[in-house]
């Protein structure tokens, strides 16, 4: 039976592989940073979600540091046991705060991760009454928002990617006592921005909850960095906010800030958040200071840089049939279209000290594998010159 099993494995991996899908993983063996060591070589990575290179901030990694030495390693046990701590309490008012210009009588839930946190968000808002629950999702959303549509047993209705008039057509005709559309804020294979304004229109208008998974925006939008909300300047008693915490902000997790009452739900009924250990301490103490540094000046200035290094990337000439997409966020996509033609790009790139993934399906519709090209803060003008020149060679 098991070698049948080990067989059916290794037959659907060369299957895999014969349609350039098989996924492979790099090692690297420095600080999270644009310029590491990756499987033994120094590179020059693309390719992280590091945005604001918070990651390897001295102050970040020495708050880490104190956060050891006042909580220890790990938490011991989960929130509603034994694992909650004062560092836990504190992110999470400090972030409620934050939110306060955005959401109405606010409060925040830390997660460990931000796949958990969807996980958690839409099967407890729809675990009252699942079959008269509705999520209208964005095609392109992400996996952790499928998934967690999924699980919810609600009713999913998936809709073209940012298509509006599609949406307001199945608010319209939907008979779900409870409506929640779903979208991320920034697109993390695509890099656009969700339109935010008027989905929030058709949830006022149809009584529906806006749900956005903000990953790829928090830390990079926005005036003080507080992500979508704050770019578009949204208010609402409607909105439920998703954040992760290992991208921009640097270390890792992620947070739900919405109303009080809806917080209060998850936290006794979120599988996610119940029932696993709580994420170290020490890493909520290390996220107060980088949620400090990502909120004020250093963020400011460090968004101005990411500005200036996007500008340098727009324009490439690229061969006839690859497209670089329009992208305002760090995110700057290249599709190519095939997996094979977008693995020689990047062994190619590679073969010059440049790491940017390829991303193929399952994670972007298949015929749209692309590279990835991910800016940082941390990266410099002569760096995105070099990726540029990079690209002209193997063109
Ligand atoms: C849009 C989006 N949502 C959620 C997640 C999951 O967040 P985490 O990596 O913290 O699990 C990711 C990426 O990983 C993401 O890109």
């Amino acid at each position: 039976m098991s070698t049948s099993l080990i067989k059916d494995l290794q037959q659907q991996m060369q299957a895999i592989n014969a349609q350039g899908l098989l996924r492979r993983r790099r090692t690297t063996a420095s600080a999270c940073d644009v310029h590491v060591d990756v499987d033994g070589r120094p590179m020059l990575s693309f390719n992280s979600n590091d945005y604001l290179g918070l990651a390897s901030d001295a102050r970040v990694v020495e708050a880490l540091r104190e956060g050891a030495s006042l909580y220890g390693a790990g938490s011991g046990a989960s929130h509603l046991i034994s694992g909650h701590s004062k560092a836990h309490v504190q992110l999470e008012d400090k972030l409620a705060a934050l939110f306060a210009p955005h959401l109405e009588q606010p409060r925040a839930l830390h997660f460990s991760t931000g796949y958990m946190a969807n996980l958690a968000l839409l099967g407890a808002l729809a675990s009252p009454a699942p079959q008269e629950t509705e999520i209208f999702s964005d095609a392109l959303n992400h996996a952790s928002l499928i998934d967690g549509a999924r699980l919810s047993r609600a009713q999913v209705t998936v809709y073209p990617h940012a298509d509006l008039e599609t949406l307001g057509q199945a608010l319209k005709n939907s008979k779900a006592k409870i409506k929640l559309v779903v979208t991320d804020g920034v697109f993390s294979m695509d890099g656009d921005i969700a339109p935010l304004p008027e989905l929030l229109a058709l949830c006022e208008q149809h009584g529906a909850w806006m749900v956005v998974d903000d990953a790829h925006g928090f830390g990079v939008l926005g005036e003080n960095g507080l992500g979508v909300l704050a770019h578009f300047g949204l208010r609402s008693p409607q909105l439920i906010y998703m954040g992760t915490l290992g991208k921009a902000a640097g270390v890792a997790g992620a947070f739900v800030a919405a109303h009080q009452t809806v917080i209060e739900w998850l936290v006794q009924r979120a599988r996610t958040y119940i029932y696993t250990t709580a994420s170290p301490p020490a890493l909520a103490h290390a996220l107060l200071t980088s949620i400090d540094l990502l909120t004020g000046e250093e963020g400011r200035v460090r968004r101005a840089n990411l500005a200036d290094l996007r500008l340098q990337l727009t324009g490439l000439s690229v061969k006839p049939g690859w497209q670089q997409l329009d992208s305002v966020t760090p995110i700057q996509p290249l599709v190519i279209g095939s997996n094979e033609d977008v693995l020689n790009l990047a062994d190619a790139l590679w073969a010059q000290g440049l790491w940017v993934s390829a991303i193929r399906a399952p994670t972007v519709p298949a015929g749209t594998a692309r590279l990835r090209i991910t800016l940082s803060a941390s990266h410099s003008l002569a760096d995105v010159a070099q990726l540029k020149a990079a690209l002209a060679q193997a063109t």
